[in-house]
């Protein structure tokens, strides 16, 4: 298949996981250097951890915020950003937590596995989104902040799944960028999209198990592959 140009489709949705903040320094998960190769989340990243150790779930989250806090969207996220002001219709749907789409400019961005910068208060119903680094998770009353993040063994989001489903299921072209595509039930969404007819690219250094379901697989990292992807796109 050839190279598409961008700027013949309509209904374009992005899907994001970490391989597309690895080129601004937010390491990935399961790569080189992966975060879960360094810290084991049933310890850091979960509900029953955070209910035994909120302090040490706490000290981990506050370690990224500290790290994501340092980095700057890349170019790639800065095409993306590009693409929702020129292009029709844009949608980002992302796994990614570190916020760098919206800091890029995007603003039709859905966060499946929450953000970084959300913290929530689960007896009281509380949410709110808090750029300190560090955060103070415990609060006045004694009670603790929970990171508003989509932990292994957490629920997504309903309103978010749905309106991920809504812009998949009517894009006429997905881009996948940077996922290896093995946690549910997030990297079964691009599924939806070839089955309503659109256009499925793959952006990856790396083949995935998702990679058959992708009309062309740009091998390459996300920077490289989507400036030539949007090699027509006006810029400013
Ligand atoms: N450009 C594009 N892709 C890249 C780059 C790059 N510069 N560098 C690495 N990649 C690819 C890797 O080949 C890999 O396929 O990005 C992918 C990163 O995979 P993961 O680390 O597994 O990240 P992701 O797919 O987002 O993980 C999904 O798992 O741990 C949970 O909730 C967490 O959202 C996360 C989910």
């Amino acid at each position: 298949m050839r190279l598409p140009d961008l700027t013949a489709f309509r209904r374009v949705v992005f899907f994001t996981g970490a391989g597309m903040s690895a080129e601004s320094g937010v390491p990935t998960y399961r790569g080189a250097g992966g975060v879960w190769k360094q810290y084991d989340y049933h310890r850091y990243a979960c509900q029953p951890a955070f209910d035994r150790h909120p302090d040490a779930v706490w000290e981990f989250h506050n370690y990224r915020r500290s790290l994501v806090a340092a980095c700057e969207p890349n170019a790639g996220h800065a095409i993306i950003a590009r693409a929702e002001q020129v292009l029709p219709s844009v949608t980002v749907v992302t796994q990614n937590i570190d916020g760098l789409h919206q800091k890029a400019g995007s603003e039709n961005v859905l966060e499946l596995h929450g953000s970084l910068w959300g913290v929530r208060c689960d007896a009281t119903g509380e949410r709110e989104t808090r750029f300190d680094v560090p955060f103070e998770g415990q609060r006045a009353d004694g009670r603790w902040w929970r990171p508003d993040i989509v932990w292994f063994g957490d629920s997504l989001r309903d309103a978010v799944v749905s309106a991920a489903i809504e812009a998949i299921r009517g894009c006429d072209l997905l881009v996948a960028v940077g996922t290896s595509a093995v946690v549910y039930p997030a990297a079964q969404l691009p599924t939806l999209a070839r089955q309503a007819g659109a256009t499925m690219l793959e952006i990856n250094p790396d083949e995935t198990p998702m990679s058959a379901a992708y009309d062309l697989c740009m091998r390459g990292t996300a920077t490289e592959m989507l400036g030539r992807l949007a090699a027509n796109l006006p810029s400013d």
